[in-house]
């Protein structure tokens, strides 16, 4: 195995710093101190090396046995190599990290893509990139078409990312050097593997289904328990005084919008399941996964970008959502999931109304 270790020694200083620096920030830091001292910390936090979180994780994920031993081990960021192709690498790795300053153009939240794709789109079961690129190009039922990677990261633009409430007012253009540079990190660090085989670790991995419905009401007591720590008791996360995210915002005008995939209470289960609380993955039950994913779920978001001009929010529902499990076009607390917010209160308050399409 690569000394994971040395492929980010810079981040976890940093982000420490940024976390220390949290505008009159003491409950931060005692936080801080608290994840730290109790080993809870992210390791770019820290400044810790990978080696042991990852291998407690692996073996925890495998229920000590032996059946994730041959997941795919990413190149270490130190051999990305010093030439041209290696500059381009280096700038998607950049994007991927830090996708608001580093393809601002494009960005309509506060995420990243190493949010939902931890650890730089490298660790297993959040999805991450080596196992993406050698099954590109692949047939999407969400667009009925053959994806190239080029396609799928436009689409994590445009929902993951709410391209529509970015400077540009959309994703990437077709050819821009964003994916470009994205795709060579990817190709990158998918070296050795096989085209068109799914490797072990693609995606979220599976998760069972719950025992009983899940529930946004039980699903609350969850988020107080194991989530609002990083995440804010409202879900809007945390930023330094620079005004960088430390921890993400789950919903609300900052997050994902309506057409993401993390929407569906499924996917948000999987992912939960096998990567939060954040370093402590599988601490929660396969029915707390569910519960909390339908909690986070059932917040108002930015709008699906399809539902525009005279698309409503019901036709959306039967054009593109009615096989989704998610509160999309559902009344919650009396209050319709899915017109978004006016463009102009894009990064402000929460609108109250029901007939903005955005
Ligand atoms: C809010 C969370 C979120 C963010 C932020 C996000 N993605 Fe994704 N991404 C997803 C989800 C959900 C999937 C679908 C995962 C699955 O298929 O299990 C996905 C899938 C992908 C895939 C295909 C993976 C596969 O195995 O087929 C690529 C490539 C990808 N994202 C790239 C990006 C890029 C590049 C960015 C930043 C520009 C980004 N994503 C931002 C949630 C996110
Ligand atoms: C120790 C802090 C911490 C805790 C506790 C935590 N998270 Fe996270 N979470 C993060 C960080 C940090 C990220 C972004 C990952 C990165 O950039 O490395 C994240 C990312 C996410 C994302 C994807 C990004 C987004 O904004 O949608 C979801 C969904 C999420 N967490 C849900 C949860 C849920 C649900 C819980 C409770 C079960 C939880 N988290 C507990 C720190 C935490």
């Amino acid at each position: 195995m690569p000394p994971r270790g040395e492929t980010d020694p810079s981040r976890g200083k940093t982000a420490l710093r940024a976390i220390l620096a949290v505008g009159g920030g003491l409950a931060l830091v005692v936080l801080g101190s608290l994840l730290v001292n109790f080993g809870l910390a992210p390791s770019w936090l820290t400044g810790a090396t990978r080696d042991q979180s990852e291998a407690e994780a692996a073996a925890q994920q495998s229920g000590g046995d032996t059946q994730h031993a041959k997941l795919f081990t990413p190149p270490a960021e130190s051999t990305i190599p010093d030439d041209d192709f290696g500059k381009s690498v280096r700038r998607g790795l950049a994007i991927f990290n830090d996708t608001g300053t580093n393809a601002h153009d494009f960005v309509g939240n506060d995420l990243s893509c190493s949010n939902c794709h931890l650890d730089a789109g490298r660790q297993a079961f959040s999805a991450p990139m080596w196992a993406a690129y050698p099954v590109y190009p692949k047939y999407r039922g969400k667009n009925k078409m053959v994806n190239t990677m080029e396609d799928r990261i436009k689409g994590c633009f445009t929902y993951s990312m709410n391209a529509q409430g970015s400077p540009s007012g959309g994703p990437p253009p077709y050819g821009s050097d964003v994916y470009r540079d994205l795709q060579a990190y990817f190709f990158w660090m998918s070296k050795g593997l096989p085209t068109g085989e799914k490797p072990e670790g693609a995606g979220f991995g599976k998760i069972d289904k719950p025992a009983k419905e899940p529930s946004r009401q039980r699903g609350e007591a969850v988020f107080a328990q194991n989530c609002a720590v990083c995440h804010g008791a409202d879900g809007q996360g945390q930023k330094d005084i620079n005004g960088k995210v430390v921890f993400p915002p789950l919903w609300g005008p900052n997050s994902f919008n309506w057409g993401a995939g993390m929407h569906k209470i499924n996917a948000a289960a999987a992912f939960i399941k096998h990567n939060m609380p954040l370093s402590e993955p599988n601490k929660l039950t396969v029915q707390e996964a569910w519960d909390v994913a339908a909690f986070v779920d059932s917040h108002p978001r930015p709008n699906d970008p399809r539902q525009i001009g005279d698309v409503t929010v019901k036709d959306a529902v039967d054009k593109w959502h009615h096989n989704h499990q998610g509160f999309y076009g559902k009344e919650v607390d009396g209050k319709l999931m899915g017109p978004g917010y006016p463009s102009s209160d894009q990064a402000s308050a929460p609108a109250q109304n029901e007939s903005s399409g955005g």
